[in-house]
């Protein structure tokens, strides 16, 4: 890569990303309660391989070796999420703490720390715990979760926070909100297929979820700040997801103002209340009406500023071209057609072995400038990266990770550029990611991490890709030393 070498600051952060439920496993051990996915991943029909989480890459067990494997992969951070209901096994306020999840998680923190590498904590990475859905249906219930959410989010801060200067309260809560209760492929499951759930209303759950999101988090914040910054000096914030809307057919004014369309029903709907207006976008309320909620004006006042920092995962991107039908009551994509080819045939890129994840590092510099344009906060990556097809055993091959080195190489490039050139402020390139995880509906059947899991293995074996060192190698030449 010539022409960006140490054009990221010294302080800037590199590692990688996980979610407990994804590679923990332990399910019942040291007294933790139930999540939602220890009850889903258990139906039949719902997990595509028809595995569960009872057991999987064991971190719970292997945390040290892994924090090894992040210090000989030349990471300077690492982003976990902390499992609520090992840390309060029923949820609530009114809930028993649990000493021994508090007791893993600050070994977990010591450990990252001896090893020189900052943890990066989220608070809520899709796992809910389960008594909280049996007692009041949880992110459906505005009151009682934000409570709940806040008290545990408390619980955190006390415990951890001496430590722990980076948290993120939720991940994405566009796609936990739309898979889990408008598909119904993630836990709970909810959505109006009667044939996939026998609860659920999908056009309008998973608005009220993500709306009840934004508020739990705001509270969330507000409580960080008033009763912990001033002494514990972290930050906090939010993660968003978003993927970039190329138009299927960039001299069609009408593709146009449908990829920039999909942009803010997919981001903005999430980003605007937080970063610029406390509201929702306007486009947005137009083509949703009555089904979107509202902020009363104390809840906007708490939502705008409610993050220190922009919290993006970007994988992708697709071709968005305009559609002639009027939007039906379940879209919350702005009325599109998402595309694999634009209108000269060409393909978004190479494609991974995730049905919905192409190789577009084109795309990432684009969304990037949108992205910070909009908004004008400093940029934290938070996840991206990519499975690869036929990787399904530890060989040379497989372990020679050539199309996941592309695709990082080409990412890493773009991000250089579009701070150096483009002058976009990022303070973090968190990979996801680490090890092999469980892949939520898709089970162990997608390999995201630069570490080949070896599932079948008592010790769960892990096998370093080339990938891992080939990031680890762009990012000492990007980073300033001094
Ligand atoms: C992100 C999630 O959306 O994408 C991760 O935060 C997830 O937890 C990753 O593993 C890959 O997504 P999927 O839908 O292919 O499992």
């Amino acid at each position: 890569m010539k022409g960006v070498e140490n054009c990221l600051d010294k302080d800037f952060y590199f590692g990688y990303a996980t979610a407990a439920v994804q590679i923990e496993g332990a399910w019942n051990v040291d007294d933790k309660g139930l999540s939602i996915w220890d009850k889903f991943s258990h139906l039949p029909n719902k997990i595509k391989d028809d595995t569960n989480v009872d057991e999987t890459a064991e971190a719970y067990k292997f945390y040290k070796e892994d924090v090894q494997l992040l210090k000989s992969y030349g990471a300077n951070a690492y982003r976990f999420s902390i499992a609520w209901s090992r840390i309060i096994p029923l949820g609530g306020r009114n809930d028993p703490v649990n000493a021994k999840g508090i007791e893993f998680y600050s070994n977990l923190i010591d450990e990252l720390l001896a090893n020189g590498i900052t943890p990066f904590v989220t608070l809520f990475h899709w796992d809910t715990p389960q008594a909280l859905e049996d007692r009041y249906n949880s992110f459906l219930n505005k009151e009682e979760f934000v409570a709940d959410f806040c008290n545990y989010a408390k619980v955190c801060y006390e415990a951890f926070g001496d430590r722990v200067k980076h948290w993120i309260t939720f991940n994405e809560p566009e796609v936990y909100s739309a898979c889990a209760y408008l598909a119904g492929i993630f836990a709970p499951g909810r959505c109006s297929d009667r044939s996939k759930s026998s609860e659920g209303n999908s056009s309008t759950e998973p608005l009220i979820v993500s709306h009840n999101m934004l508020i739990a988090h705001a509270n969330a914040v507000k409580i960080y700040r008033t009763e912990f910054q001033p002494t514990q000096k972290g930050t906090i914030g939010i993660t968003l997801s978003g993927n970039w809307a190329e138009p299927w057919n960039p001299n069609d004014p009408r593709d146009v103002s449908a990829a920039e369309r999909m942009l803010v029903f997919d981001i903005a709907r999430f980003a605007d209340p937080v970063f610029k207006s406390g509201d929702y976008p306007p486009e947005v309320r137009d083509q949703m009406g009555d089904r979107l909620p509202t902020f009363t004006p104390e809840e906007s006042a708490l939502v705008l500023g409610s993050s220190d920092f922009y919290g993006m995962n970007t994988y992708t991107a697709f071709y968005i071209k305009h559609k002639d039908t009027p939007a039906d009551d379940t879209d919350t994509k702005g009325n599109v057609v998402y595309e694999e080819t634009n209108w000269e045939g060409k393909p978004r890129g190479p494609k991974s072995a995730t049905d919905w994840l192409c190789t577009t590092p084109w795309a990432f510099r684009k969304l990037l400038n949108w992205i910070y344009a909009r908004y004008k906060y400093p940029i934290y990556l938070t996840e991206q990266g990519t499975t690869a097809p036929g990787e399904t055993a530890p060989t040379e091959d497989v372990l020679n990770d050539t199309f996941r080195i592309d695709y990082y190489t080409s990412y890493v490039e773009s991000l250089a550029l579009a701070v150096k050139e483009d002058g976009v402020v990022v303070k973090s390139y968190l990979a996801w990611s680490l090890l092999d995880n469980w892949e939520w509906a898709n089970g162990f059947t997608d390999r995201f991490g630069v570490t080949f899991v070896d599932f079948s293995s008592p010790e769960k074996t892990r096998y370093p890709k080339k990938s891992a060192y080939v990031l680890k190698e762009l990012f000492q030449n990007l980073i300033k030393n001094e």
